[in-house]
């Protein structure tokens, strides 16, 4: 059974001119279990839009989405946030997905507790293993987002997207923001807990040498039209980039 199914999802945005363009229009795929796809595509092609809309941080226009064969495209937005927690999407710009105005520690206690995951009695603990995981150090606690190193910031992302045990994250450029070093210790920190975790991974990324290293599947989008990549050789995927 796939974690997700996507079937025929299409989406159009509106111009200044009036007229509604799809960005991407009859998109099918499904992601299995534990598995580490890439979504790669030019510029504005379409893939931040297909993250957000399975996501429902998009209506799509048309189409259905399935997590564990449940459909969940034609629920009620409040029906939809019980499935909130089992996935979620991490982006590229870590500074504006953290609350600038909460140190680390409250961000991510509130998270537990809304989620009712564990009691006040408990949840320091929870916030220090959290943190653990994420290979930060407690004394971390105490700081506001611009108090860390960007590579930091992106650790923190990746521990508030784990507090509601997810079954599926969509990691839109995450490692876009930084260095070579930084980002072979996030991917390998991702892959770390895949292996705990089972978590099913969607890589968004113009980077066709992380694709590869990363991913087990990857599909490519072009004029809006998504399409499986057989041929996993780099040449290949550099050739639809040049054209
Ligand atoms: N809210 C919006 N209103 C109108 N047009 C939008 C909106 N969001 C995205 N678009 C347009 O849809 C197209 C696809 O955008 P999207 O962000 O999905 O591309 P992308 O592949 O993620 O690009 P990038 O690699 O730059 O992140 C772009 O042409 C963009 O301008
Ligand atoms: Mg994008």
């Amino acid at each position: 059974m796939p974690v997700l199914e996507v079937k025929n999802l299409t989406k159009e945005f509106r111009y200044s001119t009036g007229i509604f363009l799809p960005v991407i229009s009859d998109v099918s795929f499904r992601i299995e279990k534990n598995e580490r796809v890439g979504l790669l595509g030019k510029i504005g092609s379409g893939k931040s839009t297909i993250g957000l809309s399975i996501l429902r941080l998009l209506e799509p226009v048309s189409g259905e989405i399935y997590y564990n064969n449940k459909r969940v495209d034609n629920i009620s937005k409040k029906a939809f946030r019980s499935y909130r927690k089992q996935f979620q999407i991490i982006f590229q710009d870590s500074s504006s997905s953290l609350n600038p105005v909460y140190t680390v520690d409250e961000q991510l206690k509130e998270l537990f507790l809304f989620h009712k995951l564990c009691g006040r009695d408990s949840v320091d603990k929870h916030v220090d293993n959290s943190l653990s995981e994420t290979g930060l150090k407690p004394e971390i606690k105490t700081k506001y987002p611009h108090e860390l190193s960007t590579g930091e910031k992106q650790r923190v992302c990746i521990a508030r997207a784990l507090i509601s045990n997810p079954e599926f994250i969509v990691l839109d450029e995450i490692t876009s923001s930084l260095d070579v070093v930084n980002e072979k210790i996030i991917i390998d920190l991702l892959i770390e807990i895949q292996k705990k975790r089972s978590i099913s991974y969607m890589l968004i990324t113009h980077d066709i040498k992380l694709a590869l290293f990363f991913c087990n599947r990857i599909m490519l989008i072009n004029n809006g039209k998504l399409v499986e990549i057989e041929d996993k050789s780099e040449d290949k995927i550099s050739e639809y980039f040049k054209s």
